[in-house]
């Protein structure tokens, strides 16, 4: 397994020493498999999990979901107006027209009424059935992938040494969040605070949140695990928490690419494609300059 020392290339099939002191290997090949295959899977899981939505386009809170209870927190639909029909999304009982996306959309002239548009959806047609197929094997795809990545990261050192929190982390707040508002970018082995922030988060609280409220959403699990249902509030309430969830991924989703845009996106890609990502020089002083990303 690969092990890294501050700023020296590992020796390995994939890590030949470079002779340049700023290039450095910074993502072990476990992390970058796990990487992709993560984001694979996502990108399939939303998509087909937005074609699931469409079948049944409102959220509850409770056990219990039927025009004879009044628990929807979140719809989707068209309506008939005098100009004709209109989309719309339905927050906490506020109504938003959102004609052409939600609700009501598709080519001019051929619009029909459907949640999340033929784009943003697998299959773009209607077909519960092969999306539920989709949906689920991605999901056991990712959740092996998130188990192969907390082994490799545990024995190759890469949750102690990056992405556990220290003291330092704190202290180091406030200046990395004025230097991300100044979209000042320093590149070290390190990430930064907010970086082990975000990236904790998807990977200790967002992911494992979303495998759960799906495995309680699941009929059999139920029979396995019936507590489950009942810790997350009910099975409606586990569907709404997915959903809630998915949107602070793809959240997350479009500040990484922000981050990693304005970072550089040759050097971030380089380094989670190959491993290897060019630091900052040298201060005068002799030491690296300090924050990262
Ligand atoms: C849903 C999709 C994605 C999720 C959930 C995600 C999540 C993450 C997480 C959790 C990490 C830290 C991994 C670790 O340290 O073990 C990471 C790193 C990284 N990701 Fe993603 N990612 C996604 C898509 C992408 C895409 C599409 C790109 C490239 C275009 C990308 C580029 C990177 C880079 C360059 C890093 C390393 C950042 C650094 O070293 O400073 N990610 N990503």
């Amino acid at each position: 397994m690969e092990s890294f020392a501050r700023s020296q290339p590992i020796a390995g099939a994939d890590t030949a020493p470079s002779k340049d002191a700023t290039l450095i290997y910074r993502q072990s090949r476990w992390t970058r498999l796990t990487h992709w295959l993560w984001a694979i899977s996502l990108f399939f899981m939303l998509l087909s999990g937005l074609q699931i939505f469409n079948a049944r386009p409102q959220l509850y809170i409770g056990k219990e979901s039927g025009f004879t209870y009044n628990n929807t927190v979140f719809a989707i639909g068209a309506e008939n107006t005098a100009t004709g029909p209109r989309g719309y999304t339905e927050i906490f009982g506020k109504r938003f027209d959102t004609t052409g996306v939600l609700g009501w959309s598709g080519p001019a002239g051929q619009e029909t009424s459907r949640a999340f548009p033929s784009w943003a959806t697998i299959p773009s047609y209607y077909d519960l059935g092969t999306a539920r197929v989709v949906h689920f094997f991605f999901a056991w795809i990712l959740s092996t992938t998130l188990i192969v990545w907390l082994v490799a990261s545990l024995i190759n050192g890469h949750l102690r040494r990056d992405l556990a929190p220290r003291i330092d982390d704190l202290k180091r707040l406030p200046r990395d969040i004025i230097d991300h508002a100044k979209l000042k970018f320093h590149h070290t082995r390190e990430y930064n605070t907010l970086q082990k922030m975000a990236y904790g988060g998807v990977l200790f609280v967002l992911l494992p949140l979303m495998i759960i409220t799906g495995l309680a959403m699941s009929p059999s699990m139920n029979a396995v695990l019936p507590f489950l249902n009942d810790l997350l509030g009910g099975r409606q309430t586990a569907r709404t928490i997915h959903f809630i969830v998915m949107v602070l991924l793809v959240g997350f989703f479009i500040i990484h690419m922000l981050m990693i845009l304005a970072a550089g996106p040759i050097n971030e890609l380089r380094s989670i494609i190959t491993g290897w990502y060019r630091t900052d020089p040298p201060a005068h002083d002799g030491k690296s300059s300090e924050r990262s990303v």
